[in-house]
């Protein structure tokens, strides 16, 4: 039978802004919806005094419908709510988590609203696919508009231990949200275990092969690891205009090993710690010393959220520690900049790049790891470094250095390694992290999803 369409919902909508994607669920769904015949609903970017109404324009090829949300609401829902609170606490940092009753509620009626806005425009054979922390209600709030189409949920964040969200104030009201979707969807296995166990202890559900039952309700759940599109970044990496940047790259580094990290700034990332770890390889290498360059591209992120501006304070005064203690007049040990990069230079940088550093404390996903390997030279490729708490690393565990971001000698160590690995070895781990990425390509996991969001109707469990 046709396929009604595919409609995306999320607060980022990736192409609105026409400025580099800056964030992975940008990345990963502007692949999906090109490859379908999508329309990418969510937030325009502004804010006004009053909801607005939906405006639909085609940007890059893509079908996009945005409306503003209303000024009053906005801060409590997304610095508030969604990364005051519910950032933190998914990336294990309870110590940082700020709950505030008039956050949640504002974040439930930003939902509604949108719930609202979305139902006025569906088909009934539209399938809905809703993405990340920012959303995990606007199922129940489309279901209490009868809206009785295909729901699936993907979470681009880890899923924190049950001991974690039993500390979130409302939790069973949240979480039981989930079970208003058809399928949701994590990125790693581990994940999906973690919201099971929830599931089982606080929501009465039962646990099947490939997916949950509760009461009268089953919810499809599954692993669907986000990829990228590894022949995009193979081909932005060898662009006569990449090669001559990688090249002249070259020439200013002048025979140092250039080190890269890429990353929003976010405590999630593990900056501070990875400063750290340079630091230590410095010291515990002295060799290194003159010999290695760290370029750390940092654009700032949610910069009205408290735990960032200080995260962010701390950083810059390490960053310049570091380069006071050992810079020389003609040596600057690490580079840092605030600026978001597009996805071009990014991968001219990443291929003059002898070590890409992926070391975050927790992370859902990390899609820099996946194209810092792509955009190398496959006959003189690079190491990564990555650290065991990224989703990444369920897939790309064999073949990078794994590290444990907590302990500044594992990573400088893992750097003095990487500087030293020979070229045998290195075309090895690339030749094999390539075919992993190429298998889990972003395509495989827009059609893995929707193969399953499109499956039979969940049978309703024998007994009910
Ligand atoms: N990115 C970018 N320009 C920058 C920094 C990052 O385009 O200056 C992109 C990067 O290429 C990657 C995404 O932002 O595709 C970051 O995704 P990731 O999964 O690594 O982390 P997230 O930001 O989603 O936590
Ligand atoms: C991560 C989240 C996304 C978010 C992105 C950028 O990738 O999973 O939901 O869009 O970071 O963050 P921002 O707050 O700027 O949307």
């Amino acid at each position: 039978a046709a396929k009604g369409r595919l409609i995306c919902v999320s607060n980022r909508v990736g192409t609105v802004r026409g400025a580099p994607l800056a964030g992975g669920l940008a990345v990963a769904l502007s692949s999906a919806l090109i490859a379908n015949r999508g329309l990418w609903f969510g937030w325009s970017g502004k804010t006004a005094s009053e909801a607005g109404a939906v405006v639909l324009e085609e940007i890059n090829g893509i079908n996009v419908a945005t409306l503003d949300l209303p000024t009053a609401d906005f801060d409590h829902y997304y610095a508030g709510y969604a990364n005051g609170c519910l950032w933190p606490l998914c990336h294990f940092r309870l110590d940082l988590v700020q709950f505030a009753r008039e956050h949640y509620d504002a974040y439930r009626r930003i939902n509604a609203l949108i719930a609202r806005r979305l139902a006025d425009l569906l088909k009934p054979d539209d399938r809905i696919w809703v993405h990340d922390y920012h959303l995990i209600p606007l199922a129940e709030e489309l279901r209490a508009l009868g809206c009785r189409n295909r729901i699936g949920f993907f979470l681009h964040i880890p899923t924190p231990p049950h001991e974690l969200l039993a500390a979130l104030p409302r939790h069973r009201e949240l979480m039981g949200s989930l079970l208003h979707y058809d399928v949701v969807g994590l990125q790693t296995e581990a994940d999906r275990h973690r919201l099971h166990d929830y599931a089982v202890r606080e929501l009465g559900c039962s646990v099947t092969d490939d997916g949950m039952n509760c009461g009268t309700r089953r919810i499809r759940t599954g692993a669907f690891p986000v990829g990228i599109d590894v022949d995009e970044f193979v081909g932005y990496a060898t662009s006569p205009r990449a090669l001559q940047e990688s090249r002249r790259m070259s020439k200013l580094l002048d025979g140092r090993t250039q080190v890269i990290g890429v990353d929003r700034l976010d405590y999630s990332k593990g900056l501070l710690r990875r400063a750290a770890g340079f630091e230590r390889l410095l010291e515990k290498y002295p060799r290194a010393q003159r010999n290695v360059e760290f370029l750390q591209v940092t654009p700032i992120s949610r910069g009205e959220v408290r735990a960032y501006q200080d995260f962010r304070t701390e950083l810059e005064a390490l960053a310049s520690h570091i380069n006071g203690r050992f810079g020389t007049f003609d040596w600057t040990p690490l580079r840092y900049l605030n600026k978001a990069l597009p996805q071009r230079t990014l991968a001219a940088l990443y291929r003059a790049s002898r070590i890409g550093l992926v070391t975050p404390i927790r992370d859902g996903m990390n899609l820099v790891a996946k194209e810092y390997v792509a955009a190398q030279d496959p006959e003189d490729p690079g190491v990564l470094i990555l650290s065991s708490f990224a989703g990444a690393a369920e897939q790309m565990g064999d073949d990078a250095l794994l590290v444990n971001p907590y302990d500044p000698d594992d990573v400088a160590d893992a750097l003095e390694r990487a500087r030293w690995m020979s070229l045998e070895e290195r075309i090895e781990r690339h030749r094999d992290l390539m075919a992993g990425m190429r298998r889990q390509s972003a395509d495989h996991w827009q059609r893995s999803y929707l193969e399953a969001l499109d499956g039979d109707a969940p049978a309703v469990p024998a007994g009910h």
